[in-house]
């Protein structure tokens, strides 16, 4: 059988850094994802032409018990420092396992490139976090590339007691030069400043661009936002589903130096634009089960600015 005839690997399953196990999404037109099962991680996705879409630290650790530093960090049961648990939770530094047996759910039958992680309580966890829950998270590389994640958390506890957490999938989007980003889908709205004591502000102004440090959780946004790399004529779509807020941040110079996982310079070429539920945390009672979803595409910025608003995509040509 030639090379063209091979069949195509869509799941594989491999060894990462440091001989993590890894699983490898990829589809017809040569798209490809990247999961670690340390975190439920997804830590790569490329284009059809190979281009990385996700920013991945050049000094990512691949060493448990800390956080990979890039990719799609999964902030559960508590975003950021809002809570009691270590900042973002403890799910992205948890080994999570194939699930071979997912409970059905409605899904495009033409994926053929998935892979479902589950992650349940540890005895360990529960000493911090006293709940039993069960959270799948499906991964899927679609035939035209888009990357989507499903969490799926269901409370499993036995003493009849509801909980309640916050979640965001991290996502670290590469950009070639920050300052030449926009972030369109987010004016006007309301948003709680992480750099001023989460104050509430009202954003002016039409699209968010970037010339300092910026850690922001904007509220009731809507289910599509667009990140649009000039430079490289790129935008991301982000499409969201049971995430009604959305953090952004980049941590500009200084931080970035403070950060021992973060190369000094790569501040300019990383943002991360979180579909997020923070505001008004999720509370579910035994039994009950919460879905959140969040749909990644990268797409000519021409195009889909033009989807956005028009009237800015002939401006900009
Ligand atoms: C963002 C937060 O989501 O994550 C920031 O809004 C935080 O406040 C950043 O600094 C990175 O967090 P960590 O724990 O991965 O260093």
């Amino acid at each position: 059988m030639s090379t063209a005839q091979k069949e195509l690997v869509y799941v594989e399953h491999c060894k990462g850094v440091n001989g993590l196990d890894k699983v490898v999404l990829r589809e017809v037109r040569g798209c490809s994802a990247e999961v670690y099962l340390y975190g439920g991680h997804v830590t790569s996705w490329k284009n059809e032409h190979g281009e990385e879409l996700l920013f991945l630290s050049s000094k990512a650790n691949f060493n448990p018990p800390k956080a990979i530093r890039g990719g799609i960090p999964i902030c559960f049961p508590q975003f950021s420092n809002l809570g009691p648990l270590e900042s973002h939770g403890f799910a992205r530094n948890r080994f999570w396992s194939i699930d071979n047996d997912p409970p059905p759910f409605p899904i495009n039958s033409s994926n053929k490139a998935f892979i479902d992680l589950i992650l349940k309580h540890s005895e360990e966890d529960v000493k911090v976090w006293p709940h039993r829950y069960e959270y799948r998270l499906r991964i899927t590389l679609g035939p035209g590339g888009d990357l989507m994640l499903t969490s799926r958390i269901r409370n499993m506890n036995t003493d009849g007691k509801p909980f309640s957490f916050t979640f965001a999938y991290h996502t670290y989007f590469a950009v070639t030069d920050i300052s030449e980003v926009r972030v369109e889908g987010l004016e006007t709205l309301d948003y709680l400043d992480n750099l001023k004591n989460r104050e509430r502000f009202t954003e002016q102004g039409d699209a968010i661009t970037f010339e300092s440090e910026i850690d922001r959780i904007y509220l009731s946004t809507p289910t599509k936002i667009a990140i649009l790399d000039h430079e490289r004529k790129r935008t991301f779509v982000l499409r969201k589903d049971g995430l009604p807020d959305a953090v952004v941040w980049n941590p500009w110079d200084k931080k970035a130096k403070a950060m021992p996982d973060f190369g000094d310079d790569e501040y300019k070429h990383m943002l991360c634009v979180e579909a997020a539920c923070i505001e008004k945390p999720i509370t579910l009672k035994p039994g009950e089960e919460w879905k959140g979803r969040q749909e990644l595409s990268a797409v000519p910025s021409s195009y889909c600015s033009g989807q956005l608003d028009p009237k800015r995509a002939l401006q900009s040509g």
